[in-house]
């Protein structure tokens, strides 16, 4: 709970702070990692360096943990925390990495506000901070102690890549060593760490598919452009050895027997192929629909094990937009006006931003609440930050 000191300064200074983050997080991140160069080698994306806006995610979320703490005096905003405290433990993040930040976040600040930036706003910023990173480090430390070993990474052996769909490429990645596997909940993402052409290691996070039992199994859409999934799609053979996190996230399938409704388009399918492998297990008897937007057919990942997991479950239904006209149900993006989606439904979404978006509203309009609907963000969160609606 925020002091009664630190309260009247934060509501004063929240609005320019919050103003002024695009401009302290680039001076945040270079002074960090002119001093630290080795957080670029293993834990910090360079390619989210690169990109403005999913740079500011880490100072941002604090600007909105203050207004929280402010309008819930009571409470944290624990979704946000947990969203990013598995993000943290998937990266090896640990307690003391947090004066680290601590020290090159408040410097940006201090130099970018200047003189506004009096002892009482330093203290009562240094407050909220604290507060944040220290109920992020108790999660962060429940969910190293959950694991099944003590180590972050560990080493794992490409058993098997297959092209699947024009542009993804599934690994399966077996353990080599005799490191214990902590076994996966449906939804959840492995970090790997994948050694560039310059000898950085690189971190991504990938949802677990459906696999062979005691391996893991992801599937990497390939961005041409991007710096990591070239490497794996092209470069990685069977048989090299990357380094792959325990597995972490916290969106998982909806529990209870109501009708469930997961939608994804493009690679956001991952989470659902893990969702349907677990109902199939259970011999789920709920009514499941299943909505799946891409570009064509053929871009479809996985398109065979999504169409077999469905076809298995007594009570569920698959629907398909595809953008190449004749390829699928229906043409062009998703569009749930003709779709009756039940009141009661638990609606989980991945996909890309403006998709989830669409459908949110879509399904909303339709009568379910707010808060049945999840959604998994493939890449750092855009929008829990800014989506006022979620506690509807
Ligand atoms: C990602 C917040 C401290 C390393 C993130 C994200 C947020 C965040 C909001 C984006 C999560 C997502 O949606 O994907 C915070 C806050 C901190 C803090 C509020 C302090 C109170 C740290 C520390 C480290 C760290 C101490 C380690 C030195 C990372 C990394 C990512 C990340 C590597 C992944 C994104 C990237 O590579 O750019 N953090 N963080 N964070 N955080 Fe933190």
């Amino acid at each position: 709970m925020l002091s009664d000191q630190s309260r009247p300064v934060i509501e004063q200074t929240i609005g320019v702070v919050a103003e002024r983050i695009p401009f302290i997080t680039p001076e945040f991140y270079r002074s960090m990692f002119e001093a630290r160069p080795d957080l670029l080698d293993g834990m910090f994306s360079r390619s989210n360096q690169k990109n403005g806006t999913q740079a500011q995610a880490l100072a941002g979320s604090i600007a909105m943990f203050a207004s929280w703490l402010l309008t819930h005096p009571e409470g944290y905003p624990d979704e946000l925390l947990s969203r990013v405290a598995h993000k943290h433990a998937s990266l090896g993040v640990l307690p003391q990495h947090y004066p680290i930040v601590h020290e090159h976040l408040f410097g940006a600040i201090a130099r970018d506000l200047g003189d506004a930036a009096t002892p009482e706003v330093v203290a009562a910023w240094d407050e909220v901070y604290w507060l944040m990173a220290d109920a992020l480090i108790k999660i962060e430390e429940g969910l190293y102690a959950g694991q099944a070993n003590s180590v972050v990474f560990a080493p794992f052996r490409v058993a098997a890549k297959e092209q699947t769909g024009t542009t993804t490429t599934a690994i399966t990645l077996e353990p080599a060593d005799g490191t214990p596997m902590t076994p996966a909940v449906a939804g959840q993402y492995v970090t790997v760490e994948v050694r560039m052409p310059d000898g950085v290691d690189q971190p991504r996070q990938f949802t677990l598919v459906p696999g062979p039992e005691g391996t893991r199994r992801i599937a990497v859409r390939l961005d041409e452009r991007g710096e990591v999934t070239p490497v794996l799609c092209h470069d990685v053979q069977v048989g090299d050895v990357l380094r792959v996190s325990n597995p972490y996230g916290d969106v998982v399938l909806p529990e209870g027997e109501g009708p469930l409704v997961l939608a994804s388009a493009g690679i956001g399918v991952t989470p659902m192929l893990a969702f349907l492998d677990r109902l199939v297990r259970q011999e789920s008897q709920r009514q499941v629909l299943v909505l799946h937007a891409d570009r064509s057919a053929e871009d479809w990942a996985l398109r065979e094990l999504h169409e077999m997991l469905v076809a298995e479950l007594p009570h569920a239904r698959l629907e398909t937009w595809m953008e190449t006209p004749g390829d699928g149900d229906h043409d062009g993006f998703m569009d749930l006006g003709a779709v009756r989606i039940p009141a009661n439904a638990q609606v989980v979404l991945c996909g890309p931003l403006p998709f989830m978006q669409a459908v949110r509203s879509a399904v909303i309009a339709q009568g379910v609440p707010g808060r049945s609907v999840a959604y998994e963000i493939l890449g750092p969160d855009q929008w829990m930050l800014h989506d006022e609606a979620r506690e509807t």
